[in-house]
């Protein structure tokens, strides 16, 4: 299938994440900004500037931040599987750190451009500490590719489930892309013994609900000039899609949810959040 957009268009914003990453104080996020991206960042933010009277309008904060942690609060504490992909890496610490625990093996993959940098700046903190982590690896991969389970299956073993992750992804793509995408990540998953695929997905109505939020949010992707989706309407429709694609069970958490579901630490209340998770799973 062709990919009906530009991918590499969306790859700079990887390097705004890094730099809230950074902010957010995350481990190692810091190997991973460049600082021609700052002023970016600074721009994007200052669409929300009465966050310096209210963080809640911080789009670090209500945007990037409760899907983060979220995240990684699924991958530890509910599925614990030891094997990870997380495809459009992007500038994100969470390899590295992840994979300081060599009972996980941590796969990171994403367009060749930008793998080639995350792996050039990883291998160059690795060389300069003198650390050994071949548990950590890298594979450039489209998501849209029609081998994509043939590319990545020898990295992984058929005697472990495989948690796979994407974050900050689904809303550049429309419902034909996502659907590529996604068929693509159940099959990976079907042909390697099962596991979850963990994801974020925007929903309007949760944009809406803040209308500030929504306009900072419009702004700043209007600014970097990407077209961006918010096509699944809410959660039934988003479950029931993920089915469509091939998976066989799936759980949505909505952010109004986060903070009694999952405890998180994060700057504002985690249902000031827009995102909600997904957990996809293949059995
Ligand atoms: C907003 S960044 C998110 C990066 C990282 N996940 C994070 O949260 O910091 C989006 C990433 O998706 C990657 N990407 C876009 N289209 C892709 C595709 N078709 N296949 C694989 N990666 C893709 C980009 O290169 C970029 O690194």
């Amino acid at each position: 299938m062709e990919n009906n957009i530009n991918s590499s268009k969306i790859s700079p914003t990887a390097h705004i994440t890094a730099h809230a990453w950074d902010m957010l104080g995350l481990s190692n996020a810091k190997y991973f900004v460049n600082q021609n991206f700052k002023f970016v960042f600074n721009i994007i933010r200052a669409f929300g500037l009465p966050y310096l009277v209210n963080k809640k309008n911080d789009y670090v904060y209500f945007m990037l931040e409760p899907r983060h942690r979220a995240i990684e609060y699924f991958m530890l504490s509910k599925f614990p599987y030891k094997q990870v992909v997380e495809f459009a890496c992007g500038l994100s610490p969470r390899g590295m750190t992840f994979s300081e625990n060599p009972e996980f093996t941590y796969i990171e993959s994403d367009l060749t451009d930008m793998l080639e940098l995350k792996k050039s700046k990883v291998e160059k903190v690795y060389k300069d500490k003198k650390i050994k982590r071949p548990n950590h690896k890298f594979i450039e991969a489209d998501l849209f590719l029609d081998n994509l389970s043939e590319k990545i299956s020898p990295l992984l073993t058929k005697d472990e489930k495989t948690v796979i992750i994407t974050e900050g992804l689904t809303i550049y793509y429309d419902m034909e892309s996502l659907k590529k995408i996604f068929s693509n990540i159940a099959k990976l998953l079907k042909k390697n013994g099962g596991g979850v695929y963990i994801t974020d997905i925007y929903h309007e109505e949760d944009m809406k609900r803040n209308i500030f939020n929504n306009s900072v949010m419009n702004l700043a992707l209007k600014f970097l000039q990407i077209k961006f989706y918010m096509d699944i309407d809410n959660s039934d429709e988003g479950e029931s899609f993920f089915r469509e694609c091939g998976f066989d069970y799936v759980e949505s958490i909505n952010p109004l949810l986060f903070s009694k579901q999952l405890g998180l630490k994060t700057k504002i209340p985690p249902e000031n959040g827009v995102a909600t998770i997904y957990l996809a799973h293949v059995f």
